[in-house]
């Protein structure tokens, strides 16, 4: 009831982890795979090594967290090892695998888009993250014609589908939307972490993140991500897997009724377990069959009105 395609690929239901949460190594992978996923999305990962910042790199805050990773990765050559390890696992699960990317500009991102390719189902292009540092993340994805550079890049150096993950830190998403579709995105995630945000002690009078600032997730942002995925949706003809606050299957369907074809849990695992993902199955299937619906029947819904 639940199975969708989205860009040629069959996917079991439009249940995905989102990048950075639960996928540094193949193990915590598997454990999100056997918690009912539709499909994975790595850790971003780039061409080098990279530390990312000093802790404290998370912070709760009223309706979510901030937080500040700064990117922290093995590198793509040491991280296709741990996913070289589970792919035959996956694979006879019916769990499709996205490897997360980002680099610095558009050769880069090729660069390392090459590497991953035969280790994974789709590419997400990373132009989203808000605390990446100069020259990265958001950096591009703020920009429509840098954007658009790095997703045709990708597109000439590898044949499988491309998502380019989108920040919804920007003036009017949809420039940046009809921008990387231009390029050659196959489909659009949305959305990256909002802000940057701050929390100060005041005990020490110091914000509290290393970074100083931290990307926010979690439930207080829901309502922003579907409002990008409803202005998306209005602009481009590819699928859309919604990000952003979600925690339960109503939240999904609010995301499928705004345009979204699947979508992806991050924060949500903290509020309620790994086997989010079967709970949120088993309640968007239990709308379905109330309102005596399918999933193709309530995707962009919302803009009939
Ligand atoms: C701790 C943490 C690490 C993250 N790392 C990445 C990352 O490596 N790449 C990326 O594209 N997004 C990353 N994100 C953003 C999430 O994939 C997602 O877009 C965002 O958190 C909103 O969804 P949520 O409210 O369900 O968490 C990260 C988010 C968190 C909280």
């Amino acid at each position: 009831m639940l199975k969708i395609n989205i860009c040629g690929i069959d996917f079991k239901n439009p249940v995905f982890l989102a990048a950075g949460i639960m996928g540094e190594t193949g193990g915590a992978l598997k454990r999100i795979a056997n918690s009912g996923a539709g499909a994975l999305c790595t850790k971003s990962v780039g061409i080098e090594k990279r530390i990312g910042h000093r802790n404290p790199t998370m912070i709760e805050v009223e309706g979510g967290f901030l937080n500040a990773m700064g990117l922290p990765n093995p590198g793509v050559k040491e991280y296709i090892k741990e996913i070289y390890e589970i792919k035959d696992y996956l694979k006879r699960n019916g769990v499709k695998l996205i490897g997360s990317i980002y680099g610095k500009n558009p050769q880069e991102f090729s660069k390392v888009a090459e590497i991953m390719e035969p280790y994974v189902d789709l590419i997400e292009l990373n132009i989203s993250c808000p605390h990446a540092g100069e020259g990265y993340g958001a950096q591009i994805g703020q920009d429509p014609n840098l954007s658009n550079r790095v997703v045709s890049s990708v597109r000439e150096s590898v044949d499988i589908p491309i998502i380019a993950k989108l920040t919804p830190n920007v003036a009017d998403i949809k420039e940046i939307a009809k921008a990387v579709v231009e390029g050659g995105a196959d489909a659009i995630t949305a959305i990256n972490t909002l802000g940057p945000g701050m929390v100060i002690d005041i005990k020490t009078k110091k914000p509290i993140l290393s970074n100083k600032f931290g990307g926010m997730s979690g439930k207080a942002i829901k309502p922003i991500a579907i409002r990008n995925i409803y202005d998306i949706y209005s602009v481009v003809d590819v699928p859309i897997i919604g990000v952003g606050g979600i925690t339960t299957g109503e939240d999904a369907i609010e995301f499928m009724l705004a345009g979204a074809s699947a979508i992806q849990v991050g924060t949500g695992i903290y509020y309620r377990g790994y086997d989010i993902f079967y709970k949120i199955c088993g309640e968007i299937e239990e709308y379905l069959i109330e309102n005596n619906l399918k999933l193709k029947d309530i995707i962009g819904r919302a803009h009939e009105f």
